[in-house]
């Protein structure tokens, strides 16, 4: 049932390939009474393609980690392979000291099944030293339980501020609320990243469902055969240098939201939501979600 495209990837600073599309599962994990549903979308997206999952400690306390661990599980019985896979996972900031990042990720590790993360992120800012947290990330790698490290929820002025530390430059990747309706970072955050080759993860790219609602984008949606939801998407990977992780338990929507991956929008879509989304002229605060 795999679609017959594969998603495209980006490469890291390193030259490592990393998905360009994948599938958030913050909200999953948190109920006994909507367990065995999300479990059945986790495993419909690893027959559908999907290959980049991304999660974090916080999401049900475990929760969600140890759903997608469940998942892994089954799916690398059969055909598919660990390499097959782009696991990403995020730390707390209370627990971004050296040892506790280092703690922190052997749970998550124990939970998702698996031996190796592809990318760990410090979710946001908090009171630990940056260099404290960037110690930590470096003994997961000498140990080989992660490949990269990365942050979230950083603003420019926050990524400037770790280049600085001792080993900051190896950072991989950052995290931020990125989607139509968010279009600061395109001001100073996805230029600066998009020229150190650093991919800017877009969280939230249908604004957590609320673009699906918006009318006009409804109306030029229809206008190329996709829904709103479609279409969000197409847009936030018509960028280059970004990856896209929506979240959906829903078997329809993440067909559709593949499929949007692998549709490449005319230049006259961009033109039309440039003009119902305008991009910003002047710095903005970082969205966070
Ligand atoms: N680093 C951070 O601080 C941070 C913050 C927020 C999110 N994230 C990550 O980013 C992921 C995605 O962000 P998000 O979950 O906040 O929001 P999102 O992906 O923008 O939206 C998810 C919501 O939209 C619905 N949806 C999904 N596809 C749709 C479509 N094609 N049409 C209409 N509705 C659709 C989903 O419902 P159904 O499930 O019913 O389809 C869900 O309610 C998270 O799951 C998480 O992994 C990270």
């Amino acid at each position: 049932m795999t679609l017959a495209a594969p998603v495209p990837t980006l490469n890291l600073p390193d030259g490592s390939p990393m998905p360009r599309f994948g599938l958030g599962t913050w909200r999953m994990g948190e109920s006994r009474r909507t367990q065995a549903g999300e479990l059945a979308a986790l495993r419909l997206a690893l027959e559908l393609g999907y290959r980049l999952f991304d999660t974090a400690e916080m999401y049900g306390e475990g929760g969600a980690e140890t759903l997608l661990g469940e998942a892994f599980a089954a799916a690398l019985r059969g055909p598919l392979r660990r390499d097959d896979l782009f696991v990403v996972s995020k730390v707390y900031p209370h627990h971004a000291s050296a040892m506790g990042v280092v703690a922190a990720c052997e749970r998550s590790l124990q939970r998702l099944r698996l031996e190796q993360l592809d990318l760990y992120l410090l979710h946001w800012r908090g009171a630990e030293p940056l260099a404290e947290t960037v110690r930590g990330f470096q003994q997961l790698q000498q140990r080989g339980l992660i490949r990269h490290w990365g942050v979230s929820n950083f603003d420019l002025a926050d990524m400037v501020e770790l280049q600085a530390v001792p080993g900051g430059a190896a950072c991989a990747s950052n995290q931020v609320w990125y989607s139509l309706g968010r279009r600061g970072v395109e001001f100073d955050l996805l230029p600066w990243q998009q020229a150190r080759q650093m991919p800017l993860m877009a969280y939230s790219p249908i604004d957590q469902g609320a673009l699906a609602e918006h009318a006009g984008l409804a109306t030029l949606a229809a206008r190329h055969g996709l829904t709103p939801g479609q279409l969000a998407l197409a847009w936030t990977l018509a960028r280059p240098g970004v990856v896209a992780i929506p979240k959906s338990s829903d078997p329809l929507r993440l067909r559709q939201n593949l499929q949007a991956a692998q549709q490449p929008l005319p230049a006259e879509a961009l033109d039309a939501l440039d003009r119902l989304f305008p991009p910003p002229r002047r710095k903005q605060a970082l969205a966070v979600g």
